[in-house]
């Protein structure tokens, strides 16, 4: 073999190592992102019923909820109020309690003030708002199930970085 076809030949093992290092580096990522089912078993309503999400419905909640809500909730804070955050503690001492799944997607119709005295869909994003809030105009029933999941989803894989509540003051 001539020199600059061993070079050659070493060029491309090295090539096709790094190949190999990133496709085996990618899939270990994808792996380590996927929650088992019971992580994945969330409260779906006051009833005790529960609901498991399918992986893609983990992927599409986290991609709706960066687009529509993380401008406001980044992290499952209030950037406009840290006294209202997203966390399972703030969200169950709410009026009426917002730590299922159905509850969570009927603020999103029905936004109201944390004592549930008052409709704010005015000046949070709600379907009945989409005039206001044209972010809120695409989204299915399914989406919103599936924002509502990611809420949930959240503090399980986050711990305390997500989201500051009332009941941290
Ligand atoms: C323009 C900023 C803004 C956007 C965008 C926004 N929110 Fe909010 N959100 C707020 C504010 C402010 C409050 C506190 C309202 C209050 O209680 O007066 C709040 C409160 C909430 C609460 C009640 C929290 C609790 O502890 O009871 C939930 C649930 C919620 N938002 C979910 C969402 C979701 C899901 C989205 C995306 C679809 C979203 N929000 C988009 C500003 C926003």
């Amino acid at each position: 073999m001539t020199v600059s076809g061993s070079l050659l030949k070493k060029a491309f093992l090295l090539t096709l190592a790094a190949f190999l290092f990133v496709f085996q580096i990618s899939v270990g990522t994808a792996s380590a992102a996927e929650l088992d089912a019971e992580t994945r078993t969330l409260p779906l309503n006051d009833k005790g019923e529960t609901v498991t999400l399918t992986q893609k419905q983990v992927i599409k909640g986290s991609r709706l909820f960066s687009a529509t809500c993380g401008q406001c909730h980044l992290k499952g804070m209030t950037k406009t109020d840290p006294n209202v955050g997203l966390d399972s503690e703030a969200l169950a001492l709410a009026t009426p309690p917002r730590d299922t799944v159905e509850s969570l997607v009927d603020y999103l119709y029905n936004p109201t003030t944390y004592d549930g005295e008052e409709e704010i869909a005015e000046r949070h994003p709600s379907m009945k708002s989409t005039d206001i809030y044209p972010k809120m105009r695409n989204l299915s029933d399914d989406d919103l199930f599936d924002i509502a999941g990611h809420v949930l989803l959240q503090p399980r894989v986050m711990g305390s970085q997500w989201g500051t509540g009332k009941t941290k003051f």
